[in-house]
């Protein structure tokens, strides 16, 4: 076997092994993909297996109905190899530029590597068949909106539901590849300075519409080459995560709290925003992520106190000193990122909702009595699911008599009639986030 067949070969054989270990082990994609792309020395071929795998899984839905158009029975679950190897061939036949004739051939050839050598006419004749009769199968297949769109049926009825007028135009964002949007480090430089720097390097990007320290990148990059990385000039966050740190505006020795905050996005926006100078607290679950937030601090040479912490349970880690303002940025769905975490549609369930409902709404209730009268709390998800959002908000203005909503003006946010503001997927590129501004009223 050539170099160039034997390349080939094996990145459809190591993208298969990677959306094995999502599709049946339940692994992550953001832990898989790294592991499984880690093999590969040559850039174009980690490119295309890349493209592959998130490909794949974006679509899994829609293949696997046209699967079970051109294979009634389907295959035992010991043999999910071959079914997901099935999905890939369709997806490069589909979506792919590599010519159908190879798609179809260098997919069949991995099935030796899977020592079955009963699927090989199978997966031969499946693909071929597709081929003949591409357009009416999926015409067919297209007529039911949750395969169309590539989503589990549970998420398609709930965003239809929650978003009559737009929940196709929600799906379809879903399924997009989100732009690599970087946030500068203004306690560094200006953004103005940073764009000069990227254009000297001959790199294409642009002012952020909503926020003034977001930047958007005309094409993926290897971020790492790029100027001031290394002395901690800019962080790579979406534009809709931005907004946290631009509502809350840090003050000089303000007491903050961000109480969900690994990796440290915000926590360190929050730094940047207030030169520095405001005191932050970082609170957060789960130890190995504290780490990663450390680093981004370090990188980035600012300061804040951080500590591992329940946030439901202030008596492990408050000083009883209240805070002037509090990040409430929940644990959530995530059903505002599929489209840089395809892997969400197939992991997440509707029951995960009710229980993510509840935990959200003990942090809210916890932390609280931890704020200062007159003192702000900013409530975020990256959900759009309106029981994580907005009634849980409007649940908590009722429960709770000193606090109110201060309404914000983010202009590309959708205007709700309830509380809070909504940012779909993909509008200005931007990530699906929800933020709620709530106030402590002052004792009279
Ligand atoms: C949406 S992520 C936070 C992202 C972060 N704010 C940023 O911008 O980089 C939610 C975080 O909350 C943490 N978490 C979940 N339950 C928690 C709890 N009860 N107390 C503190 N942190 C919690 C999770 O481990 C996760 O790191």
């Amino acid at each position: 076997m050539d170099q160039q067949a034997n390349n080939a070969l094996n990145s459809r054989f190591i993208a298969l092994k990677i959306c094995l270990t999502v599709v049946e082990n339940g692994r992550s994609l953001s832990q898989s993909l790294p592991e499984g792309l880690a093999q590969f020395s040559d850039r174009r071929e980690r490119n295309f297996t890349q493209n592959l795998v998130l490909g794949t899984i974006r679509w899994q839905a829609r293949l696997e109905a046209i699967r079970a158009q051109l294979l009634k029975k389907p295959l035992k679950a010991k043999d999910e190899d071959v079914n997901q190897l099935i999905l890939l061939g369709l997806y490069q036949i589909l979506y792919m530029d590599t010519p159908e004739h190879a798609a179809v051939g260098e997919t069949v050839a991995v099935v030796n590597k899977l020592k079955k050598p009963w699927a090989k006419g199978l997966v031969n004749g499946v693909l071929r068949n597709f081929l003949r009769d591409k357009q009416s199968i999926c015409d067919e297949v297209d007529l039911k909106p949750a395969q169309r769109y590539s989503h589990p049926q549970w998420l398609f009825k709930a965003l239809r539901k929650a978003y009559p007028d737009q929940w196709a135009e929600i799906m379809q964002a879903n399924n997009e590849i989100a732009p690599l949007t970087l946030r500068v480090n203004r306690h560094q430089q200006s953004r103005d300075e940073f764009l000069a720097k990227l254009s000297k390097q001959g790199i294409e990007a642009s002012a952020h519409p909503d926020s003034e320290h977001g930047i958007i990148l005309n094409q993926s990059a290897d971020i790492s080459q790029f100027p001031t990385y290394e002395e901690g000039g800019f962080s790579v966050q979406d534009g809709a995560a931005q907004q946290a740190a631009l509502i809350l505006q840090p003050q000089a020795d303000e007491r903050i709290l961000d109480a969900c905050a690994a990796p440290g996005g915000k926590t360190t926006h929050l730094l940047e925003v207030s030169d520095n100078q405001a005191k932050v607290l970082a609170l957060e679950v789960a130890e190995e992520r504290l780490e990663r937030l450390a680093e981004n601090l370090y990188r980035l040479d600012l300061e804040a106190d951080y500590q591992v912490g329940d946030a439901s349970q202030p008596d492990q880690w408050w000083d009883k000193q209240p805070f002037d303002k509090i990040l409430l940025d929940a644990p959530c769905s995530a059903t505002g990122i599929i489209r840089r975490h395809p892997d969400i549609k197939w992991h997440r369930t509707a029951e995960d909702i009710e229980a993510l409902v509840e935990t959200q709404a003990s942090i809210l209730q916890a932390l609280w009595p931890t704020l200062k009268p007159g003192g702000k709390l900013l409530y975020a998800t990256c959900s759009v699911l309106p029981q994580e959002n907005t009634l849980q908000i409007q649940q908590f203005l009722q429960q709770t008599e000193d606090a109110e909503e201060i309404k914000l003006d983010l202009s590309s946010a959708i205007k709700l009639p309830t509380p809070g503001s909504q940012f779909l997927p993909g509008t200005h590129g931007m990530d699906g986030f929800y933020y709620c501004l709530l106030q402590k009223k002052q004792v009279q």
